[in-house]
């Protein structure tokens, strides 16, 4: 029997089948372990499951010299030094494919809540300010026959694609190279800037992707475009977008990641033609069910000698 750390509340179904193959430690609370807590609760570990807040870094990966596998309940793994655990024999893995059209229905309600003014009428109701119909009242931007730009080539961006149909949008992608999707218009990162209405973010955070949409990229944005992102937060320059915005370079953003979670830049919350979500891009139940599956399965092959079913 092994030793395994769970840094939060799962399904209680899927803690028992870790249970029933294992000595398990469940983190009860829904706040963060401190992390001297985090790594003493580790130390004895041979398995971890964390989610996307948690650091499996350096630190963390020295104070548990018997671990053999840390779980991630996320697809994105910024929060994890892959190479480091490689080198110390620790297998990570993610949760791919399972979240790929919850994250996708989540960035196309996003992208209609922003165009359409959605939120912006919400708020205005509620705040008693609606005197009735008008003909140019809370005028949105309509989206067919207009361009969908894609930043990255991957399974979330593909399935964001797979719906610009039903909404009569024609889509161009910018990644390392063509992926190959059916419809879309393989573009450089520049003229996809330029030409897009809508540019949705869907790469992962890496050293390359980190302030990739900064004051030049928003530059290039045409002033009628709207930004969207529901990957990681650092992949936009926030103190960049908050100048665009102020400066009405781009029409709006609708944004489910920050760069400093659980925090959002004051600029953004000040203005009307922004959308904010708090990180919810793949927080249906049975997805998520389905993220905490794969976590646990994972971690149940490794210790079982068996090679994992997701690793990064
Ligand atoms: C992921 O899986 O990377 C998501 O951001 C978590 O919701």
């Amino acid at each position: 029997m092994s030793r395994v750390l769970v840094t939060r509340r799962l399904p209680r179904a899927v803690i028992e089948r870790l249970e029933a193959e294992h000595d398990v430690d469940v983190h009860r609370g829904d706040a963060q372990m401190p992390v001297d807590e985090f790594h003493s609760r580790l130390a004895p570990c041979d398995g971890v499951v964390v989610l996307m807040p948690d650091r499996i870094d350096q630190s963390a990966i020295d104070a548990a010299p018997k671990l053999k596998v840390a779980a991630n309940v996320a697809v994105g793994y910024d929060n994890m030094d892959v190479a480091y655990a490689r080198n110390r024999g620790v297998i990570c893995t993610n949760t791919p494919d399972v979240l790929s059209d919850a994250v996708a229905d989540f960035t196309w309600a996003l992208i209609l809540d922003v165009t359409r003014r959605l939120s912006e009428g919400d708020r205005l109701i509620r705040a008693g300010k609606w005197i009735g119909w008008t003909f140019e009242f809370m005028i949105g931007a309509g989206l067919q026959g207009k361009q969908l730009g894609i930043v990255g080539g991957g399974r979330i961006g593909k399935a964001v694609a797979a719906r610009a149909g039903a909404f009569g949008m024609t889509v161009a992608v910018s990644s390392r190279r063509d992926p190959g999707w059916p419809d879309a218009e393989f573009m450089p990162f520049d003229k996809l800037l330029s030409t897009s209405d809508v540019v949705s973010l869907q790469v992962p955070l890496t050293a390359d992707t980190r302030h990739l949409i900064s004051k030049p990229a928003l530059m290039k944005m045409k002033r009628t475009a709207f930004l969207v992102n529901t990957t990681r937060g650092p992949v936009v320059d926030e103190e960049a977008l908050v100048w665009a915005l102020n400066e009405h370079l781009l029409a709006g953003a609708a944004l489910d990641v920050y760069e400093r979670e659980p925090d959002v830049h004051r600029g953004l919350l000040a203005l009307e033609n922004v959308v904010l979500s708090p990180h919810l891009g793949s927080a249906a139940m049975e997805t998520r069910t389905a993220m905490a599956d794969l976590a646990v399965a994972n971690v149940l092959a490794v210790l079982a000698g068996k090679p994992a079913i997701t690793p990064i």
